[in-house]
């Protein structure tokens, strides 16, 4: 694939966000675009021990679209493996870096946003991705470990030393997590510095979100993560406002409730109905956000069991009937 054309022809990306970017919500995403889409992070140790479920985070179906496999670790041998063992076996189009993680589990093992403390190790560990990949490898970071090292622009130089076709720039320092604001300003600053594409990321919730984003920044493209979570749809608007083309109309409930109804089927495909189940009481106050009346059906889903249940729910709101009335 050649990053710079697709993202000239579609510049909105979906972001890496693990418990959501998985295969059945990819699916869901790839309906509404044909952007990159970030699988959820894949550990190279998990690949390496040939665990089970990582194993089974590789498995990229054509529904799925243009994905994008990401990949964390800070062992340049393992990571050189993972990326062999990720290109015989996965369909994903792209292999990329994670640079921004913050949680502890990751960076204290100086996987994530660490690798940004680390400049020799995050240039090996590209080094053996790149020399490992039969596709194309970019990178996701944050602007810095924290506000006295940004240095953003220098790893990304280091990504296009190394071969990254692109890289993609959360505007926050690891030690703001995700409080404050993205900064623009480092986003333009790595833009300035490297010749690939740049894909700006960080509180891009609506489409004149987006707008801002390339326009104080120059990104070739914008990346949207906890605002498309429950509003898929989200993807077509931005697209089509950034086209200059006219807005699809908001999701009548009928096709909102059908798709939250589709999205545990597909869960339940892949994990089975108990853990389909669980995982849609993560996702269904999210499609609910904002929806007038809908507060007493979000907490019933705490109680729902089954997927017929789940179906019940869903008719009983459109039925104006709340739960336990
Ligand atoms: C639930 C959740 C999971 C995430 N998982 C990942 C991940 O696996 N890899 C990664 O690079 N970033 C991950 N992120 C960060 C997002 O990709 C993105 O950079 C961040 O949410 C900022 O973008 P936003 O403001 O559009 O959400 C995650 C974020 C959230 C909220």
């Amino acid at each position: 694939m050649d990053i710079a054309k697709h993202l000239a022809a579609h510049p909105v990306v979906v972001a890496p966000m693990a418990g959501v970017t998985d295969k059945a919500y990819r699916q869901i995403l790839a309906s509404f675009s044909k952007g990159l889409l970030y699988t959820e992070m894949v550990s190279d140790k998990g690949l390496q021990y040939r665990n089970d479920r990582t194993l089974e985070m590789l498995k990229v179906d054509k529904e799925e679209g243009n994905v994008v496999l990401q990949l964390f670790g800070s062992d340049p041998k393992a990571m050189g493996e993972a990326a062999r063992l990720a290109c015989s076996r996965s369909r994903a189009v792209v292999l990329d870096l994670n640079m921004g993680c913050p949680v502890e589990k990751v960076v204290r093992k100086n996987g994530g946003a660490a690798l940004m403390r680390d400049k020799e190790t995050a240039r090996k560990v590209l080094r053996a991705l790149v020399e490992n990949a039969d596709r194309p490898v970019t990178v996701k970071m944050r602007s810095g470990w924290d506000f006295d090292s940004i240095n953003a622009p220098e790893i990304a130089r280091i990504a296009e030393e190394e071969g990254a076709a692109a890289v993609a720039v959360h505007g926050r320092t690891r030690s703001q997590m995700y409080r404050g604001t993205t900064d623009h300003g480092v986003i333009r600053e790595v833009v300035r510095a490297v010749g690939i594409p740049v894909i700006g990321n960080g509180d891009i919730q609506s489409p004149e979100d987006a707008r801002r984003m390339i326009e104080n920044t120059g990104v070739e493209a914008v990346m949207v993560g906890r605002a498309l979570w429950g509003d898929p749809w989200l993807l077509g608007r931005i697209d089509a406002y950034l086209r200059g083309s006219k807005p699809p109309p908001p999701p009548a409930l009928e096709a909102r409730l059908a798709l939250i109804k589709r999205h545990a089927q597909l869960l339940s495909k892949e994990k089975g109905e108990n853990v389909a189940v669980r995982e849609m009481r993560a996702h269904v106050p999210r499609y609910f956000k904002g929806q007038p009346g809908s507060a007493p059906y979000k907490r019933h889903m705490n109680r729902i069991e089954t997927l017929a249940e789940l179906d019940e729910l869903l008719k009983a709101y459109q039925r104006g009937n709340p739960p336990g009335s």
